[in-house]
């Protein structure tokens, strides 16, 4: 059997954005067992017994779970979605006390029962609460990181396969930064296939023009607040977001993937967790430190680090 097979994935929360996550590992087979904890009995069963009622269609993949933390036990990968969720009109940073209340209750169990795990921290801010997490565990960054920008690069990605007619994974671009108000894309290493995104002519209209990339920036950077606006979360492309991560880590594909890794030496940037393309395999993240930027988007990553960490000295304020 190989190593997929027997994997064990826990995600904890049973909000839309964990039970989503748990369905999105399941149909794509992404872990033998997948496991679903929540504080509340009721709502966790309920989503376990929904999704157990699709058994017949998810093959290998079976779903447990309840409101015992030894439902992680044995756990290869950690995915932690629980927490406050933004509501229209909070920005994502306006969850920090909250979540991080949450967090630091339950990483000390957690360590208990899945000790040698893959953490990946989902819920929000993840960037900041990745570092208060590291910090509060010792655990190497490699091993405890956050999605990061993988949801906003796949929706970048989206745009712009939608201008240029090119499927999503022959875009090669990314968001990077914090997830949040201040990411931003790395246009000067974006390529269509092995063309620079500026000298892509696309099919049906003009080249695409900095301004016309930019307004597309923006549109990512505001894609949750539309998304909320509508239905009051986002929790499809999350899901799938941290269930590709999970992919990465169990088959050990040294994949890269913006994900949030607290930095050691990145560009002059310590102990800050931001997302910038990261190799991720079975021992967890490492971001690629030749990962190359101009001038601007150098000042830009200065000013997403700044940001956050403000938010960090004023919790430990
Ligand atoms: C979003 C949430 C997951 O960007 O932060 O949809």
């Amino acid at each position: 059997m190989s190593a997929i097979e027997n994997a064990k994935v826990a995600v904890i929360g049973a909000g839309a954005v964990g039970a989503s996550t748990a369905y999105a590992l399941l149909i794509r087979g992404a872990a033998r067992q997948v496991a679903l904890y929540d504080v509340n009995t009721a709502k966790v069963d309920a989503e376990v017994l929904d999704l157990a009622h699709g058994a017949l269609f998810t093959g290998a993949s079976t779903i447990a779970g309840g409101s015992d933390i030894s439902v992680v036990a044995g756990a290869q990968v950690v995915v932690i979605t629980a927490g406050a969720a933004q509501r229209p009109g909070q920005t994502r940073l306006d969850l920090i006390g909250t979540n991080a209340r949450i967090l630091e209750t339950l990483l000390p169990q957690l360590l208990e029962v899945a000790p040698d795990a893959v953490y990946i921290v989902v819920s929000n801010p993840c960037d900041v609460l990745t570092s208060l997490a590291v910090a509060q565990t010792g655990l190497p960054p490699q091993r405890l990181f956050a999605s990061g920008t993988v949801l906003d690069t796949s929706r970048l990605r989206w745009r712009l396969s939608q201008r240029t007619g090119v499927t999503p994974s022959s875009v090669h671009a990314h968001i990077v930064g914090e997830h949040g108000d201040s990411e931003f894309p790395l246009w000067s290493s974006a390529r269509i296939g092995p063309v620079p995104i500026l000298d892509w002519q696309p099919e049906d209209g003009g080249r695409l023009t900095l301004d016309e990339l930019e307004d597309i920036a923006s549109d990512v950077r505001n894609a949750a607040y539309t998304v909320i606006q509508g239905k009051g979360a986002t929790n499809y492309a999350i899901g799938l977001s941290a269930t590709r991560i999970v992919e990465a880590v169990l088959r050990d594909e040294h994949a890269i993937l913006p994900v949030s890794t607290v930095l050691s030496d990145f560009h002059g940037m310590d102990g800050v967790a931001l997302s910038v393309p990261s190799v991720v395999s079975a021992s967890g993240a490492t971001a690629i430190r030749e990962t190359s930027f101009d001038e601007r988007e150098l000042a830009s990553l200065r000013a997403s680090a700044a940001a956050l960490a403000d938010i960090e000295e004023q919790l430990r304020g």
